[in-house]
């Protein structure tokens, strides 16, 4: 078998073992007639929460009142009584407050109310529901503490609470759970000491309290040592000053996943962890030799050393154990020790050494590699053709090296398996040979090279494309309209190549950044060109989850509860942020006429920038139509007439720049303008009124101020900020804001200092 996916059944096993010896009777659909108060509570719980009838999750839109309430869907009923036993709302769009009324269901054993948006405290009703063994209600927005109602809940097993936004100390006493097997809060803000009573439950197996704000008293981990049958212990960000032994770790007999990132660790050399570890995260643990414990683990499938600060060379000893996936990116680490061949015999899938300052030679990786990222290293010479024998390969990411020559024709072996090809910042040249564009590529970065021709016209057969960036090359090619076949293309950046002509009218329906600047284009954009680009006529954000693919390391497409239960749904927020992100600039190019009315069509436009062209007629007043707009440059232009009043309603535009036109009339109104740099309005020989000196003479017109609202500004930006550590592609948001709009980026910051 596949050993990834051995990995992951592995893993599922272990996490649906727990489960299923806890479900056991659950599963099976009952015909029995449901007792009508519960019906009666179950309607009215749905009730309570309004439903968009879009998600198509949405269990409850499809319950049927007057119908048998143990035939609606996500509701099991005990066969005998049906009394309402099992109620699985998992992801069903519920947003609001969990409120009280639903008592009711006081036979209730399996409340599964995941990834919903319940939001406030839970009800102390909850206490009522004294049969219950499975709780989970994680990934939502609940707030307030872990509320003492829980504790009534004798029977239960399983808590998942993780990915919430819970808060202060866990109760001191939570020995009433004395049957627990499963508890998990990670991912929430609690704080205050870990409670020692749980630690006296002998049945717990897995137990997360990952990023739990511990006191900065010393944290006792040896209470741990009571809990002799874990088999899965997330402690990563505790956020404590303790240092944490490793050594602790060997009493644990079953340990099987280990989670102990972000910690301060001290590992002695002497260490010998006797349970059979298969997955262990030492991520950020402020390491800095290789953990030399890990000779006697040869049954570690999964590791994760990233971000500390590993220094010297990988030992060849690491390639006997199981490995598939290796995760040592960050570090200091220079090359791999042994014979050449010596990681070839390994059943590695997934190998990270981004970010350390690999040299030469380039390893030589087993077939059944998927994932390599040597990104951020020394590497330098051609690429190696080597590479063209993983014929698995998925994601090949080699940006910031120092590799010459031109892309190897042998990548056409990859044929259609690679979907992601990082390249960015090489010294690559040539021309980009056609067969080797992987029919699979979902996202082909190229920038930062010197290649030179044309795009390679295979590029139309791969219709998956998402992100195609060739920034920054010598390019001499026309615009590539033929990529409006591709479907899914929502990233195109052509900035600063020798790209020429006109560009064409086309259809781009998923298209969110598109960047031609810094090129040769001329000519006249139709009125309606924007008209068919309608991903960016929405506020609205892609919900593509095929974005998660570019996030590096990602079980989400294998396996999403894997990944839920080991890190969280971080990813998730990660990639949102991106996808929110819309931009068109085409400026720095010979471009002339009219600004195409229909720019007032994209209103999920956030960056538009047509500056430094030969743009003439009016500015369009449909820009004022353009609501989440934060910057607009127009500078460099030959535009005339007014600068549209309208504009100064445009409450979220932090920056703009109308300079160098030939503007005439009185600057608009508005919070947003008037708080602009004069230089934004300068080189306009008709402009008039503030922010510039020249005053208007007497037929000034008065607009009305409007009040922009500081706090809407504000939470969008937060919003920004928040995701600005967001990785995607190798960028971060903060990236590519400074890459587009180093200026833009900046007054955020700012504006938060
Ligand atoms: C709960 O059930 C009791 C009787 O069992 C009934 O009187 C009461 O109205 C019910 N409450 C709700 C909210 O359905
Ligand atoms: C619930 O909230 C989420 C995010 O805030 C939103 O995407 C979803 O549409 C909402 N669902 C309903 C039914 O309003
Ligand atoms: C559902 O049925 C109950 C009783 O059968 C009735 O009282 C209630 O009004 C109904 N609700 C709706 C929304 O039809
Ligand atoms: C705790 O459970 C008992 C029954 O076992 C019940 O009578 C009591 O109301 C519950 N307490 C809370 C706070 O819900
Ligand atoms: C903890 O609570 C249990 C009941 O849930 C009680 O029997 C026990 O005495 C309490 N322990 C402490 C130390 O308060
Ligand atoms: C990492 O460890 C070194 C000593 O090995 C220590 O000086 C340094 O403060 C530690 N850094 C952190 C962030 O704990
Ligand atoms: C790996 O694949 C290449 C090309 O398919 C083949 O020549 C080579 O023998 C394979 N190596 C191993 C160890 O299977
Ligand atoms: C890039 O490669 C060219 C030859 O193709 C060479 O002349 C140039 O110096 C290289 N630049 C860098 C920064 O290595
Ligand atoms: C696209 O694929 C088809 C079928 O494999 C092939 O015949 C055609 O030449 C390809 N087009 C380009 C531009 O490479
Ligand atoms: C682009 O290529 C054409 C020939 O195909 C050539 O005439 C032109 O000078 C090139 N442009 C640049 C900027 O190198
Ligand atoms: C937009 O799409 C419609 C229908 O597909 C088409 O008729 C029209 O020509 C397109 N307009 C532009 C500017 O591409
Ligand atoms: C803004 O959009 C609305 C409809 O979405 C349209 O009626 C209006 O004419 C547009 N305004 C401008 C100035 O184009």
């Amino acid at each position: 078998m596949h050993s990834l996916r051995k990995m992951i059944i592995w893993s599922s096993c272990l996490i649906f073992s727990l489960s299923y010896s806890i479900l056991v009777f659950a599963s099976s659909p009952a015909k029995h007639m449901c007792r009508s108060d519960q019906r009666d509570a179950l309607w009215e719980f749905q009730n309570e929460f309004h439903l968009s009838g879009m998600a198509p999750n949405e269990k409850t839109q499809r319950w049927l009142n007057n119908t048998d309430c143990c035939s609606w869907d996500g509701v099991s009923c005990d066969l005998k009584t049906g009394n309402v036993v099992d109620l699985n709302l998992w992801g069903s769009s519920l947003n609001g407050s969990l409120r009280s009324n639903s008592g009711n269901l006081s036979y209730l054993t399996h409340l599964d109310l995941q990834g919903n948006g319940f939001t406030g405290e839970l009800p102390e009703s909850m206490g009522k529901l004294n049969q219950l063994t499975k709780l989970l209600l994680s990934t939502s927005k609940l707030s307030g503490n872990f509320h003492h109602a829980l504790l009534n809940l004798t029977e239960l097993t399983w808590i998942d609470l993780r990915s919430n936004h819970l808060e202060g100390n866990l109760p001191s006493n939570m020995s009433s759970f004395s049957k627990l097997v499963h508890f998990d809060v990670g991912s929430n803000s609690f704080s205050g000491p870990i409670p020692s009573s749980l630690f006296t439950i002998p049945s717990l197996i897995l137990l997360n309290l990952e990023k739990k704000q511990l006191q900065r008293s010393t944290v006792d981990f040896s209470s741990f040592l009571h809990l002799k049958s874990l088999v899965l212990l997330d402690l990563s960000y505790l956020n404590t000053r303790s240092l944490l032994e490793l050594s602790l770790f060997s009493k644990f007999v079953s340990l099987s996943m280990l989670d102990l990132s972000g910690n301060h660790l001290k590992i002695s050399s002497s260490l010998h962890l006797p349970s059979p570890l298969g997955s262990l995260s030492l991520a950020s643990c402020n390491i800095s030799e290789f953990p030399n414990f890990l000779r006697k683990q040869p049954n570690l499938y999964y590791l994760d050393i990233s971000a500390n600060q590993i220094e010297g060379r990988v030992p060849d000893w690491l390639w006997m154990s199981e490995l598939v996936y290796l995760d040592i990116s960050k570090n200091a680490l220079t090359g791999f020790d042994g014979p050449k061949d010596a990681i070839q015999t390994s059943p590695l899938e997934m190998l990270d050494i981004s970010s350390n300052t690999f040299q030469d030679p380039f390893p030589l990786l087993p077939n059944s590699t998927r994932f390599f990222s040597a990104s951020d290293n020394q590497f330098s010479g051609e690429i190696p053709t080597t590479i063209c024998g993983l014929v698995s390969l998925d994601t090949l990411l080699l940006s910031n090296n120092r590799f010459i020559g031109s892309i190897p024709r042998c990548f056409k072996s990859f044929n259609t398996k690679l979907s992601l090809l990082h390249l960015r910042n090489n010294n690559l040249s040539g021309k980009f040979p056609e067969e080797s564009i992987s029919v699979g590529l979902i996202s082909l970065d190229v920038s930062g090279n010197q290649l030179s021709g044309e795009l390679p016209r295979s590029l139309i057969n791969c219709t998956r494309l998402e992100f195609l960036n060739v920034e920054d090359n010598m390019f001499n090619d026309t615009f590539p309209s033929w990529l409006s076949l591709l479907p899914d293309l929502q990233f195109l950046v052509l900035r600063s190549n020798e790209f020429h002509g006109p560009i064409y009218s086309l259809s781009f329906p998923k298209l969110r950044i598109f960047d031609i600047s810094k090129n040769i284009f001329t000519g006249v954009l139709p009125l309606d060109y924007f008209a068919n680009w309608s991903a960016m006529s929405s506020g609205a954000y892609v919900t593509d989850n095929k974005q998660e693919r570019f996030m590096g390391f990602s079980f989400s497409n294998y396996h999403k509860s894997v990944v839920l239960a080991i890190k969280g749904s971080e990813m998730e927020l990660l990639g949102s942020g991106f996808r929110m992100y819309k931009t068109i600039d085409v400026s720095g190019n010979r471009l002339e006429g009219d600004i195409p009315q229909s720019i007032g069509l994209l209103k999920g436009l956030i960056v538009l920038n047509m500056s430094n062209n030969a743009f003439t007629g009016h500015i369009p007043p449909s820009l004022s139509n353009l609501t989440n707009l934060q910057s607009l440059d127009l500078s460099e232009n030959r535009l005339s007439g007014n600068i549209p009043p309208e504009l100064g309603k445009l409450s979220f535009l932090a920056l703009m720049n109308f300079s160098n036109n030939m503007l005439e009339g009185s600057i608009p109104r508005g919070t947003q303008i008037q708080s602009q740099n004069s230089s934004s309005f300068a080189e306009n020989p008709g402009l008039c009124g503030a922010p510039l000196q020249e005053t208007c003479g007497g037929g000034e017109e008065v607009y009305e101020v409007i009040k922009e609202e500081n706090d809407q500004v504000l939470s969008w930006i937060a919003v920004a900020i928040a995701y600005v550590p967001g990785v995607f592609c190798g960028l971060t948001i903060g990236h590519i804001l400074t890459l587009y709009k180093p200026e833009w980026f900046m007054r955020i910051f700012h504006s938060f200092a």
